[in-house]
């Protein structure tokens, strides 16, 4: 359910970066909740604009640094041209990474499968001064097009969001839920690695209480205990910390 302190404010500008299936599908959830919304994509703004009205009426199309303006920023391009986003026009932004390795788009990328990090970790890296959060990535396309319900719908989907900074995954937490998805925060940007592609969570379509177990099952797949064995956490993980 909604408490007063998750609601986001009505003024709040959401960026999109990306403007395929996701950006696209977030944009009209974002303008369903009334807010301000703002596109970009490679192509420039005048080339996008009857897409983006077309998609989501009432969304703006305009260029990669006037979204780096707005209160939070989504990412939704291909992960394998993250470098190409600029990070002086994201220092300082509230980014949120929706982007997940995939081979068929992204081509080999062995660098995203690397177990010692998770690939919103290498975003961070290269937005250094962002504020990096990871969500939407393991929601399918589907779902966010026909499955968000509104706060208290027996049948609301979760959506997990990773991050380092609390206040940061409450404010996630918030537009997740004016979209339409209960909110479940998944520890540090490096435990996002727990719902990336592989994962159990990955497109479950799961409740909260489905989606926390899946992450807790995380450290018993083969891919967990992987990860905990290159990170050198316990098998077990919680004794560290971790998860
Ligand atoms: N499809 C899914 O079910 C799903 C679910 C969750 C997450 N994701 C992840 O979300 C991301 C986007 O997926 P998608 O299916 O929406 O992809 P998509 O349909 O191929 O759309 C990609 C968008 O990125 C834009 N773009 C590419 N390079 C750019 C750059 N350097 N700067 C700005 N914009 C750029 C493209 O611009 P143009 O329009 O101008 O070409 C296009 O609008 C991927 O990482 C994917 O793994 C996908």
């Amino acid at each position: 359910m909604t408490s007063p302190d998750t609601v986001v404010p009505p003024a709040l500008t959401l960026g999109i970066i990306g403007a395929g299936r996701i950006g696209r599908a977030i944009a009209v959830l974002a303008r369903r909740a009334g807010l301000d919304v703002r596109v970009a994509a490679s192509r420039p703004p005048e080339q996008l604009r009857a897409d983006v009205e077309a998609a989501a009426p009432g969304a703006s199309a305009v260029s990669v640094e006037d979204v780096a303006r707005a209160d939070i920023v989504v990412i939704a391009i291909p992960l394998g041209r993250h470098r190409q986003l600029p990070p002086e026009a994201l220092a300082g932004a509230l980014v949120v990474d929706a982007m997940n390795y995939w081979w068929e788009l992204d081509g080999a990328r062995p660098e995203f499968e690397d177990p010692t990090t998770s690939t919103s970790e290498t975003v961070q890296a290269h937005l250094a001064d962002a504020r990096v959060v990871k969500a939407f990535g393991h929601v399918s396309a589907y779902a966010l097009e026909e499955l968000a319900r509104a706060a208290g719908d027996p049948e609301r989907l979760a959506m997990a969001i990773a991050g380092d900074d609390e206040r940061d995954v409450a404010a996630v937490g918030a537009l997740v839920d004016a979209l339409g998805f209960d909110p479940l925060p998944a520890g540090t940007l490096a435990e996002g690695v727990r719902f990336e592609p592989g994962t159990e969570l990955f497109g479950a379509d799961a409740d909260v209480a489905e989606a926390r177990d899946m992450l807790e099952r995380f450290w018993d797949s083969q891919r967990g205990r992987v990860v905990a064995r290159a990170r050198g956490l316990s098998p077990e993980r919680g004794a560290d910390g971790a998860g």
